[in-house]
């Protein structure tokens, strides 16, 4: 019998031959995810497919076990890693064939160069290291359909690499306006110490800081709101991967006109990511700052898509002017009641008036 060849994805039968589990749902605790032997990683893995991601974004869980490391890897794809647990280094091979590495530990953030032939080790400690690896591997697949182009490649991207200094969490500020900051680098040691530029505009008192990785096309950002305060609600296209480093919260997401909304509660070691035009918002209900990443296709320097530009420029602009926000006072009541009922039952203050009264545009 001859197979009909038709609804083919070519990324899904990529991931399924890996014989590693594949998890999807909505939001994921990527900390209790079962892994399983990789045997292309000389690891253990899983996928993790959050619904809503779209089309062109995967992610998976890497777990390297104590004194362990990954078989040499390159590949045509792009790699935003992000350090869930434990600590180890990462060596990457240079155009000119020499080797760089940097140490890593939990809340690290880093970039794999284009086809940079690269190895993680678990050098020291007792204990398994757990990473969780953003990739463009489904765009890759679905143009290319072919794994050994993807995988066995030699041809070198030098204008990817970036400066020595950016591998040993070294950057440029490179300033453009509020919301817009970027850092332009391949590795940030601790996502939970760097400093943040303020960005009144979209809420919460809160600041932000984009990133410009290894010269790629990944985008990445990380977003903080203080104790007691909530974003402002507001919607995109799908990709956007939100990864919480600090504190705990949860978020609303519904589509316009819907009665009720679909609520994620968060902490490290979550991930889930805000399907495509739904509307979403973010409020923190811990003690501490609340701080998250997010990881999406399209950066504020390669925006690649249309609907990234008009995320960029009209990201902190009301719907009614034509942008993508719902300012405080035009959204729905019982989003700020339920906010304050989530506080008191914790016994934390909101500070919501302050941030109220200073964000009428
Ligand atoms: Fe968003």
């Amino acid at each position: 019998m001859t197979e009909t060849r038709y609804l083919i994805d070519p990324h899904r039968d990529f991931i399924e031959s890996e014989g590693i589990p594949i998890v999807e749902d909505f939001g994921i605790d990527m900390l209790s995810l079962e892994v399983r032997p990789w045997a292309r990683m000389a690891a253990s893995g899983a996928y993790v497919l959050v619904k809503g991601r779209g089309d062109f974004l995967d992610t998976y869980v890497l777990e390297i076990p104590p004194g362990g490391e990954t078989a040499p890897q390159r590949h045509l794809f792009e790699e935003v890693v992000y350090v869930l647990d434990g600590s180890g280094s990462t060596s990457i091979e240079l155009p000119d064939g020499q080797v760089t590495s940097f140490e890593w530990g939990r809340r690290s953030l880093f970039a794999l160069p284009l086809n940079a032939r690269y190895r993680h080790f678990n050098g020291r400690g007792a204990r398994p290291a757990r990473l969780v690896a953003t990739t463009n591997l489904p765009l890759v697949l679905k143009a290319f359909h072919d794994v050994e182009f993807v995988f066995d490649n030699d041809f070198v991207f030098p204008e990817r690499f970036g400066q020595p200094a950016h591998f040993r969490g070294e950057g440029e500020f490179i300033p453009v306006r509020p919301g817009r900051h970027q850092w332009e680098t391949n590795f940030v040691p601790d996502l939970g110490a760097f400093e943040l530029q303020e960005w009144k505009a979209r809420g919460a008192g809160g600041s932000n800081i984009m990133f410009v990785l290894a010269n790629g096309t990944m985008h990445a950002h990380i977003s903080e709101m203080p104790v007691g305060t909530y974003k402002k609600g507001h919607r995109h296209g799908a990709d956007f991967h939100i990864f919480p480093v600090t504190g705990e919260g949860y978020s609303l997401l519904w589509y316009e006109g819907d009665e009720d909304f679909v609520r994620v509660d968060w902490e490290h070691g979550t991930v889930y990511a805000p399907p495509d035009m739904m509307f979403h918002q973010h409020f923190n209900v811990s003690p501490e700052p609340a701080r998250y990443l997010a990881v999406a296709y399209g950066g504020l320097r390669y925006p690649f898509s249309e609907d990234k530009r008009r995320t960029f420029t009209g990201m902190d602009v009301s719907v009614k002017d034509g942008g993508r926000q719902i300012e405080y006072e035009d959204q729905d009541p019982r989003i700020h009641r339920l906010y304050v009922e989530e506080l008191g039952r914790r016994g934390i203050e909101p500070c919501m008036d302050e941030v109220l009264a200073s964000s009428r545009p």
